[in-house]
């Protein structure tokens, strides 16, 4: 038993982590999965000419990454249109996230999110010792109005909104989004989470001004770009705002080969469609196998879908482990009423049919 004392912050954190991985889950059966379709990775695999890049990268691996990023910057300061001093590129969005609350939030500040939204930014917040409050979804949405409310409510100083969402993957209107953006306290800041925005439709996107005060976005390579594993997320806002990432980030977080990886894959814009396509088939393929189950899905503008198992959570969770027993790995939403759902990620044919294999039976065994 160690004597260090930890801080009283983080004697206060419970001893758990956000995410089970699938690996820890296939420590336990002694099995791998058939289909990975649990945390909304792209099955469909980064562009070939991405894996031709990070392959020659990883003969220069001896050499550290270049700190200030600044072949992707300029890439993403072309792909985005705004200027590369207002774009800082991390370990994915988790990262940044990270960084952004250890920058603005100081123990039991006021920050507000939707209760059951993505849970990764809430563990950053009690890391920091902020105050989380959180107001309940509207249906499958998250309710705008009531994060507004909720933080003039509390005066927060920091606010988290996903458009496209997850777990439900629904979304709100870009017009709507910039709108809310206006709507929050004095020196209150939106950080609009986008790591679906590659895969929603245009008119999710709001047009915010990237100079925007209270607004900074986060975006990912890990989804539609097929790079989980090489955790590459940006944020782009106000340069202010952007240049104190410079403060307290990891200066070599990045890897040689994740950089690689990122700028190829931003190049290859024709395989960026042609997985965006996959996906969507892919939507439609397990709105298909639903329904032909008796079940019904909500529509996603993301690389999952939530399937509506028709009663409790208790019920879901059945058919969620029968789905694990029969090796597929799926997750579902973290409360209720939306843990009514199982949460399915997109993929290719042979994840489907694993998909359309099992469910029948774990629905049967749920009861
Ligand atoms: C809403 C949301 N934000 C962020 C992430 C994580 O992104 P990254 O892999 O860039 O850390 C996810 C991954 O599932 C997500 O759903």
């Amino acid at each position: 038993m160690t004597h260090i004392k930890l801080t009283k912050i983080a004697q206060s954190l419970p001893n758990a982590v956000p995410f089970v991985g699938p690996e820890a889950l296939e420590r336990q059966r002694g099995v791998a999965f058939k289909a990975r379709l649990g945390a909304n990775e792209s099955t469909f695999g980064p562009s070939p000419k991405a894996i031709a890049a990070m392959n020659a990268a990883v003969q220069e691996t001896w050499k550290y990454c270049d700190p200030e990023n600044h072949d992707l910057k300029e890439a993403l300061s072309a792909h985005l249109g705004v200027h590369r001093d207002h774009i800082v590129v991390g370990e994915g969005i988790d990262g940044l996230q990270g960084y952004l609350v250890r920058l603005i939030i100081e123990p039991g500040d006021a920050v507000v999110t939707s209760l059951g939204a993505y849970p990764t930014f809430n563990f950053h917040v009690n890391g920091f010792g902020g105050d989380l409050h959180t107001v309940p979804y509207q249906g499958n949405f998250e309710d705008i109005d009531a994060l507004i409310a909720k933080a003039h409510q509390v005066k927060a100083k920091l606010v988290y909104f996903a458009n496209p969402d997850n777990p439900m993957g629904t979304h709100h209107r870009g017009q709507d989004v910039a709108e809310f953006a206006s709507k929050l306290p004095k020196g209150c800041l939106l950080l609009l989470d986008e790591a679906y925005a590659d895969l929603a439709p245009p008119e999710a996107i709001p047009e915010i001004p990237v100079k925007t005060p209270n607004v900074i976005r986060m975006r990912t390579f890990s989804k539609a770009y097929g790079l989980a594993g090489a955790r590459v997320g940006y944020a782009f806002g106000p340069v202010d705002l952007i240049q104190a990432f410079d403060k307290v980030r990891n200066h070599f977080g990045m890897t040689r080969v994740s950089q690689a990886g990122a700028l190829a894959a931003l190049a290859d814009q024709e395989y960026f469609k042609h997985v965006t396509g996959l996906v969507a088939q892919s939507r439609t393929k397990i709105d298909k196998i639903a329904r032909s189950n008796g079940l019904i899905t909500v529509p996603s503008a993301t690389n999952f879908v939530a399937v509506d198992c028709g009663r409790d959570h208790e019920f879901a969770t059945l058919v969620l482990n029968g789905l694990i027993d029969q090796g597929v790995f799926v997750r579902m939403p973290g409360v209720s009423p939306l843990n009514r759902h199982i949460r399915v990620s997109c993929g290719g044919e042979q994840e489907m049919a694993a998909f359309a294999d099992a469910l029948p039976d774990a629905l049967r065994s749920a009861g």
